[in-house]
């Protein structure tokens, strides 16, 4: 039989009349089923589904519980849809669901429904909003009429743990929404590629026998099946629900039970739509399953054909058993906007093709960033704290046009939205500051003028606040915070501390505080070559939390306590002026933040750096091997340091210490360099290094030569003239001891120190020796040979061969990126001998042996 043109017009109107709803039993785990603007009670089960709904009072804040007319309940049995919410005020009104996923990337059917049923009595007949679901338009709904449901469906997967609904004014009328229903999809069906989604645009129970749409209590995403009573019709004997065995589409057995096909004599079946979106991508779910039992001279098989391409075939459908034939990547409408879709048999088959279900997608592309969801819950949880209204709703940044009110955010198009701004001011707030603030990382201003706070600031957001970020907070007595570790004592935060050095008398003032200081003098007593402890203090101490925040004045029986009596005491050394350690401030440099002073009692109390320092991790005790990335890193970090004292100060500051117990890792292997008790400031700059006018002691003599022995730089050594390429070669040193891990002077060998040592391999042509054999040859060859390289030009004996730190710090990154590109698996071991002794000899070249 041919499908006539009325048949065609059957299906378009189809697609265009909206069903009313059908609402599905089933009590999976991680449905959520809304039923919006029941007030009265919190929620109930569906008596025909058996489906619970619950009230949308803990999904939305804003909006209005209203009913739709008595008349139109009448006419619609679905009892979801006799209330709704309406959102009268505002632009944008949003419901946020928190989806319990067991697993990232769970991709959900979300469901909204639209009934107007005149619920405000204005007999509106045209009605427009937009409907949008994380920062995505979803669709326009678009209410022709008072009794018709409108459906709206889409598959999604949500970047982070919840998932925003938003319903957007669009200056045509009150948007309202009836219910809302999100089903988790299982076995991956209905799946697309990242970042699209697939918006439902029909789904059709072919050939349903009856004419009626019929709410299925069987199918467990609770799809609504659209009947087309398309004939002739065949249906299975059976009715036996598990008699059609099933795929992981699950469809109904309801629906698959019937199947349109042609009489014994049609060859083909034909479906058609037309004025289709020509640019929009389609994916089409067909679902088939052989309802007769065919005998041994019948059979079935047919060609599925997309305007004119075979899209699957030829095909047989099995007996009794689902089969879902889907397009991915998709397929196209002619330029028209027209889909032919013709099943038709091959010349084998006996009997017209048939189909059971089809469903119909588009693709929609969802390009636009989030905000990152760290911010985006830290921004969440200051409304929570201080209850705020405002317009917080849906996400904070996007789409920018509803961006949250005092907020700002950057916008960059491959990376999350960040909160760069936020002004809460004259807000009302009350009570402590909320430490969630703290946690927006990227916040450069933050204004908490004209609150009523009590309790401290965070010390996380004091320290931000030292770091860049703006904060404005009220400064009046009786309503400032005080810093928690000066709550209800004296006024310590502007304690400025005066320590002393090698020999130095010392004194130093911020001029700014000059006052304060002036107050606080008797504490601040002069010592003179006093020796000191570098304390390292574990900052979240209950008792110990400002000094996080605050260069703090303790006690020395505080620091006493803190430190369980010196327990992990880092090391001691002389101690650098504070008006250098106050002034320095790089990731890669360690960060005072106290010290304490008490007649012999000097302590620097630096941030706790959990791993300790190098040497310790290089040396044969260490349980735990450095890998080669770890050496790379750390060897980066630190000539980052300290490329920031000579070229980020001014004046430029040369470390004169640089060696491997003053490396110091925190948790992450983040290494800095740490203890600035010998460094040195020129006030000079251009070529002219020789030490003057800084210090009371002058450097260029002989008796003031200082260092650690076997770091120090044999030029300085002889001239005394320091400058900062000695702080390259003590560098170079210690790169050779991260590369060997050996000590840097070796008492009991003949090449006792490690450059010798390292040089008489290389001259040997022994580089494989080289390296710490704990790391087993995991590392790339090339990588290995570059460190090594770098570390010969950096304990040149000539201080004007070596490289700057500048240098050092490009070539290390370039060797870090060849580690990282070059992870081959070959080791040293598997280089030929010859290959090894030409880059040797390359590296003889280059950098002369040094003594
Ligand atoms: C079945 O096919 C015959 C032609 O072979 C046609 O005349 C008849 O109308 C068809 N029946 C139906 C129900 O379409
Ligand atoms: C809202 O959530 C609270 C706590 O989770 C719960 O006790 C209450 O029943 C919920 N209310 C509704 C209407 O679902
Ligand atoms: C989910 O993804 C986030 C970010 O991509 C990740 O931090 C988290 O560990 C993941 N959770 C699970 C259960 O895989
Ligand atoms: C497939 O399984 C689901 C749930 O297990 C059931 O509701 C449905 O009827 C089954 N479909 C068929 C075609 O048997
Ligand atoms: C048609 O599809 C394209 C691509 O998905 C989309 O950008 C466009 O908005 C659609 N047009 C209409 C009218 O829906
Ligand atoms: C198929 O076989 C049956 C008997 O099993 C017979 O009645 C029928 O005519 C045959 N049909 C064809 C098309 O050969
Ligand atoms: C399917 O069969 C019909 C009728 O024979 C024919 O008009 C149509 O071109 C065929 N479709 C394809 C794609 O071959
Ligand atoms: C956000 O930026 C706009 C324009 O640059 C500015 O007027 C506004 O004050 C900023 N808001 C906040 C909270 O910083
Ligand atoms: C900050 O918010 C307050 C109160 O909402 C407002 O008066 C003020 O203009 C805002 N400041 C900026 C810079 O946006
Ligand atoms: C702060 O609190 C004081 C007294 O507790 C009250 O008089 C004042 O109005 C409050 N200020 C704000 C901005 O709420």
């Amino acid at each position: 039989m041919v499908i006539s043109k009325h048949f065609l017009v059957s299906i378009l109107q189809v697609t265009l009349v909206v069903l009313p709803f059908l609402i599905q039993a089933q009590d999976s785990s991680g449905f959520i089923s809304i039923d919006c603007g029941i007030s009265d009670v919190s929620s109930y089960t569906d008596e025909t589904t058996g489906i619970t709904y619950f009230s949308d009072a803990n999904f939305t804040e804003t909006g209005e519980n209203r009913g739709i007319s008595p008349a139109y309940k009448e006419q619609n049995n679905q009892q979801q849809l006799w209330n709704l919410r309406s959102f009268p005020e505002g632009s944008r009104n949003c419901y946020t669901l928190k989806p319990l996923a067991e697993e990232n990337g769970t991709r959900y059917l979300v469901r909204a429904g639209f009934l107007y049923g005149n619920y405000d009595n204005k007999g509106r007949l045209v009605l427009e909003f937009d409907l949008y679901i994380g920062v995505e338009l979803w669709a326009t709904v678009v209410i022709e009429d008072s009794e018709t449901p409108i459906n709206k469906e889409i598959t999604y997967v949500p970047s982070s743990d919840r998932i925003h609904i938003c319903l957007v004014n669009t200056g045509n009328g009150i948007p309202f929404i009836s219910l809302l229903e999100l089903r988790p999809l299982q076995d991956d069906i209905y799946a697309s590629e990242s970042g699209t989604s697939l918006e439902l645009s029909g789904r059709y129970d072919v050939s349903s026998e009856t004419d009626e749409t019929m709410r299925y209590k069987d199918d467990m995403y609770s799809r609504v099946w659209s009947p087309l009573v398309w004939k002739p019709v065949i249906t299975t004997s059976s009715s036996n629900e598990n008699s059609i065995s099933n795929n992981s589409y699950q469809i109904p057995f309801t629906v698959m039970n019937t199947a349109y096909t042609g009489n014994k004599t049609t060859r083909y079946l034909y479906i058609n739509w037309k004025k289709l979106n020509s640019s929009a991508t389609y994916f089409f779910y067909m679902h088939f399953a052989e309802l007769e039992k065919l005998q041994a001279n019948q059979s079935r098989e047919f060609n599925i054909y997309i305007n004119g391409a075979v899209w699957y075939g030829p095909f047989v459908p099995r007996y009794l058993s689902a089969f879902t034939i889907y397009s991915d990547p998709g397929s196209k409408t002619d330029s028209e906007g027209t889909f032919n879709i013709w099943l038709n048999s091959t010349d084998d088959s006996t009997l017209p093709p048939l189909i059971n279900a089809l469903e119909m997608y588009v693709l929609r592309e969802f390009s636009q960033q989030t905000t990152s969801q760290a911010d985006a819950e830290a921004i969440s949880d200051v409304k929570l704290v201080y209850g705020l209204k405002r317009n917080w709703q849906g996400d904070p940044c996007a789409p920018e046009t509803y961006l949250w009110d005092g907020l700002n955010c950057s916008y960059n198009a491959n990376s999350p939205h960040r909160i760069v701004s936020l002004n809460l001011s004259s807000s009302g707030l009350k009570g402590e500051v909320a430490p969630s603030i703290a946690s927006l990382k990227m916040l450069k201003i933050l204004n908490l003028k004209g609150n009523n706070f009590t309790g401290p600031v965070p010390d996380a957001l004091t320290k931000r606040a030292e770091n860049g970020l703006l904060l404005s907070i009220d400064t009046s007595p009786s309503s400032t915070p005080c810093t928690s570790g000066s709550c209800g004592k004296k006024k310590t935060n502007f304690v400025v501390p005066l320590v002393a050095s090698l020999g130095g008398v010392l004194f130093l003032i911020l001029t700014l505080l000059a006052v304060l200081w002036a107050l606080n003098r008797k504490k601040q007593q002069k010592t003179k070559d006093s020796r000191v402890d570098t304390v390292n203090v574990e900052s979240n101490e209950e008792y110990f939390p400002s000094f996080v925040s605050k260069k703090q004045e303790l006690t020395y029986p505080e620091i006493q306590r803190i430190t369980n009596n010196f327990e992990r005491v880092l090391g001691e050394g002389g101690f650098g002026k504070l008006k250098l350690l106050l002034r320095v401030h790089h990731k890669n440099l360690t960060t005072l933040i106290g010290y304490c002073n008490e007649a012999s009692n000097i302590a620097l109390v630096y941030e706790y750096m959990a791993m300790g320092n190098l040497r310790s991790h290089l040396s044969g005790s260490s349980k735990n091997i450095l890998s080669w990335e770890d050496r790379l890193r750390i060897a980066i970090d630190t000539a980052q340091g300290l490329e920031y004292l000579h070229n980020g100060c001014k004046p430029q500051i040369v470390h004169r210490d640089v060696k491997s117990t003053n490396i110091l890792l925190n948790e992450r292997m983040q290494a800095k360099l740490g203890d600035f008790g010998l460094a040195k400031f020129f006030p000079t700059e251009g070529g002219n290094y020789i030490a003057s006018g800084a210090t009371s002691t002058p450097v260029g003599i002989t008796a003031s030569i200082a260092g650690t022995p076997g770091y120090i730089d044999p030029e300085y050594y002889i001239s005394n003239s320091l400058n900062e390429k000695s702080d390259v070669y003590s560098f170079g040193v210690m790169l050779l001891e991260i590369i060997t891990a050996r000590p840097v002077l070796a008492k009991t060998q003949q090449n006792n120190h490690v450059i010798e040592w390292v040089s008489s391999m290389l001259g040997k042509g022994d580089i494989k020796n080289i390296l710490d054999p704990r790391l087993e040859g995991d590392f790339s060859i090339n990588s290995a040979w570059k460190l090594i390289e770098i570390s010969m030009a950096c304990v040149s004996r000539t201080s004007t061969s070596r490289p700057t730190m500048s240098r050092v710090t490009i070539e290390l990154k370039e060797c870090l990126a060849t580690e990282l590109s070059g992870k081959d698996g070959h080791s040293v071991a598997e280089y030929s001998k010859d290959s090894v002794e030409m880059v040797a000899n390359n590296f003889l070249s280059l950098s002369p042996r040094a003594r």
